[in-house]
């Protein structure tokens, strides 16, 4: 860990659990304040909370069903005020959109109203957080959007999830080229096979893991860690000269 974060303030969307709740430990860790939002498990946001301020960090926790497009605007405001308390401003320096729901409709069992959840909190969701962070964003702020590997190479059971995936590749694209005037980047983090809720049934079959394993060059499953990492190098100063790009972090699967 660094201290390159030190005095920046960084919003993490689905920080509850999974790959969210370790960049916030891992911003935290590097020196930022930390605000985390969750949709209903405000026990996985308090645990978050609670981990970084054992370890000396600075976080708290926001509450947001990102389904509904209409509650980013009041998270923002709710950022507003923590952050002045804590900060004395509501400067943002980093943004990550990672929250995501689940839902691997296929083409026999989707429905509209599943589509629209799955590009509602995937694609929606962070192009309007972008919206309302405009205004408060630091002239070199970050942001970072969670891809996935299936946005390049789609799974044909998850045609809905691969689709919003690459969605969220071209809006990195486009917001880059409309956000560099003001030295604000934005890059995309994909991630192949990582330990989380999103997939305990899969790291719980046997063959399944195995197929994992031998198609993945490092020949293991990923670690929210290894996510972290990656994310962590774009939010620092070192990421400086990155921006537009969409950075697979999967071990090599399939390579
Ligand atoms: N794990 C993987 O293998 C993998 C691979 C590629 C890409 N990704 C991407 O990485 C990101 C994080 O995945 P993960 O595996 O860490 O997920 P996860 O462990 O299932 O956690 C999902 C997070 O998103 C939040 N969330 C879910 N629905 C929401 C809603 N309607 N409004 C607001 N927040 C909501 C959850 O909040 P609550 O806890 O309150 O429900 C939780 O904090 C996602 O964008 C995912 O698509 C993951």
């Amino acid at each position: 860990m660094s201290h390159n974060l030190n005095g920046k303030a960084a919003l993490v969307t689905g920080g509850s659990r999974g790959i969210g709740r370790e960049i916030a430990k891992r911003f935290a860790a590097d020196g930022a304040t930390v605000a985390v939002t969750y949709n209903a498990n405000s026990t996985g946001a308090d645990e978050t909370v609670a981990a970084i301020e054992k370890a000396g960090g600075t976080a708290f926790a926001l509450q947001a069903d990102l389904l509904d497009a209409g509650s980013i605007p009041d998270l923002f405001e709710k950022l507003d005020r923590e952050l002045a308390e804590r900060k004395g401003g509501n400067a943002l320096d980093i943004l990550v959109n990672n929250a995501g729901n689940e839902g691997w409709a296929n083409l026999s069992d989707a429905t509209p109203e599943a589509w629209d959840a799955i590009f509602a909190v995937h694609a929606r969701a962070p192009f309007f957080m972008v919206q309302s962070a405009l205004s408060r964003f630091s002239d070199d702020a970050r942001i970072i959007n969670l891809s996935s590997g299936l946005s390049t190479r789609p799974l044909p059971s998850a045609p809905v999830y691969s689709a919003a995936k690459a969605a969220i590749n071209t809006l990195t694209h486009v917001l880059a080229m409309e956000l560099g005037a003001r030295g604000i980047t934005v890059n995309a983090v994909a991630p192949g096979w990582t330990a989380t809720d999103m997939n305990t049934a899969v790291r719980e079959n046997a063959d399944m893991l195995k197929g994992i394993e031998a198609d993945t060059a490092l020949g293991r499953f990923g670690e929210t860690s290894d996510i972290a990492a990656v994310v962590a190098f774009l939010a620092s100063d070192d990421g400086r000269w990155v921006t537009g790009q969409v950075i697979e972090a999967s071990g090599g699967y399939r390579l």
